[in-house]
């Protein structure tokens, strides 16, 4: 019998070391391995299960729809893709708009892209997007990323993609400036290339928060973008993939800076179903639908808005709800970022804690504090990050990492004393790191 590590190909990792515990069930928090261990997941697997795992609700939701209509094409309609769309609509505040279902959220990026162009009659209008940034692994996903695993791949330019410069405040690709500074200069190098490109942009693509490069950008920059974009005529397109749903402490990040930070689109994917079923989607505020109503739409994908994905995302958007979920991460991720800074005072490896919005936080990891020294270059995690992972396994928690980051995004369902002791763990292995890496 071929075993999963002889028949599969594995995302982001060399085959030959794959060597993963197989998951045979979950509840809340945590998840079941198959040898019988039960393992607190402090990363909600990809940052997607934001309602937890198995939650009873989506469940119950997908065996009802499941046992009415499985699927319809976009041909016919289908109750849940008309009831998740309104839903979708009214948590955005986006009155009189319109929702077009992907299958994940690279093709949510690739469609907002697309529908951007159309809108603004710029078929191959620049797309504006940001070095440091994860946007999917699709092609042109990959093009729009400024990702250092993907960036060899594609061509962005033939693409029609340009990167700019990130607002990374610790390591400020601009000056060493303080973190308002260097927003100010990322906007200003932004408003630049679109005074350059004048006429030729249809958008700007970017995480208005959380993402696994690690970057959260200084809270004048999102605004700041709002501002620009509005002042050279070109869409903002918010990927809020990872960041909606709570995650941030808000339905969707952009909405912590109220109207000032409202994007022309938005693209949704992992917590719109809490991962429960594959489902993305683009969220179009209205003076954009209204110019695509007319016109032919020239895209299509067999499962767009399937009934079953659909009555996934509306159990979930009505259990964030019910559970007060968006709160709960509020509140959780305040303690989450006070324990984090409390945990810098004793940890000198850690250089940075980025967050405190909602649950989700970056620990950067630093040789030394003063000069900023990297513990390995990016995006490479060193071996002593690997070990800490492998031990916090083996003491049942599971945390991310990703080159010089420990990325804390657990479920927003995760219980008050789990996250503690998760964190108490995490102090001692970083500790134990420290001491092995030595000075
Ligand atoms: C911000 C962001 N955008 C897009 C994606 C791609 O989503 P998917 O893996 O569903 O294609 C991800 C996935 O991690 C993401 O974090």
């Amino acid at each position: 019998m071929l075993t999963e590590a002889q028949s599969v190909l594995h995302t982001w990792c060399r085959q030959t070391e794959w060597n993963a515990p197989t998951l045979v069930g979950g509840a809340g928090a945590h998840l079941f391995t198959s040898d019988g261990r039960r393992i607190l997941d402090m990363s909600s697997l990809a940052e997607c299960s934001n309602l937890g795992h198995q939650h009873p609700r989506l469940i119950e939701a997908i065996r009802r729809q499941a046992e009415r209509l499985c699927f319809v094409t976009n041909a016919w309609g289908a109750e849940p893709r008309a009831r998740l769309a309104e839903l979708l609509l009214e948590k955005a505040g986006f009155a009189g708009g319109r929702v077009f279902f992907t299958l994940g959220g690279a093709d949510a990026n690739e469609h907002a892209v697309k529908f951007a162009r159309q809108a603004c009659s710029r078929p191959r209008g620049w797309i504006i997007t940001r070095d440091r940034s994860y946007h999917g692994a699709s092609y042109a996903a990959m093009a729009l990323s400024g990702d250092a695993r993907t960036v060899d791949q594609t061509d962005a330019e033939t693409f029609r993609v340009r990167h700019v410069p990130p607002p990374y405040a610790y390591r400020c690709p601009f000056a060493d400036t303080p973190p308002q500074e260097c927003a100010r200069a990322a906007l200003q190098n932004l408003a630049d290339t679109l005074a350059a490109m004048r006429g030729d942009v249809a958008a700007v693509l970017m995480e208005p928060h959380a993402g696994t490069n690690g970057i959260v950008a200084p809270p004048e920059y999102w605004p700041g973008l709002r501002t620009v974009t509005r002042q050279h005529d070109v869409l903002l397109i918010a990927d809020e993939v990872m960041s909606g749903f709570g995650r941030c402490g808000e339905w969707f990040a952009w909405q912590r800076y109220g109207e000032e930070g409202r994007p022309d689109l938005m693209s949704l994917a992992k917590g719109l179903t809490g991962a429960h079923l594959p489902l993305g989607a683009v969220v179009i505020a209205a003076p954009v639908a209204r110019r695509l109503e007319p016109q032919m739409l020239m895209t299509g994908l067999t499962y767009s808005g399937h009934p079953l994905a659909c009555a996934a995302g509306v159990a979930a958007i009505e259990t964030y709800q019910q559970e007060g979920l968006i709160e709960r991460s509020r509140r959780l991720g305040a303690t989450l970022f006070q324990e984090l800074q409390q945990m810098q005072k004793r940890v000198s490896l850690i250089g940075e804690v980025r967050g405190g919005q909602g649950l989700f936080a970056v620990l950067e990891l630093v040789r030394d504090r003063q000069t900023r020294q990297p513990l390995a270059a990016w995006p490479q995690l060193h071996p002593a990050l690997s070990v800490l992972l492998r031990r916090a396994l083996e003491r049942g928690v599971s945390f991310a990492a990703r080159g010089n980051l420990v990325i804390l995004a657990p479920p927003l369902v995760i219980g008050e004393q789990d996250l503690a002791d998760a964190l108490g763990l995490l102090e001692q292995l970083l500790l134990a790191a420290q001491q092995e890496i030595g000075p």
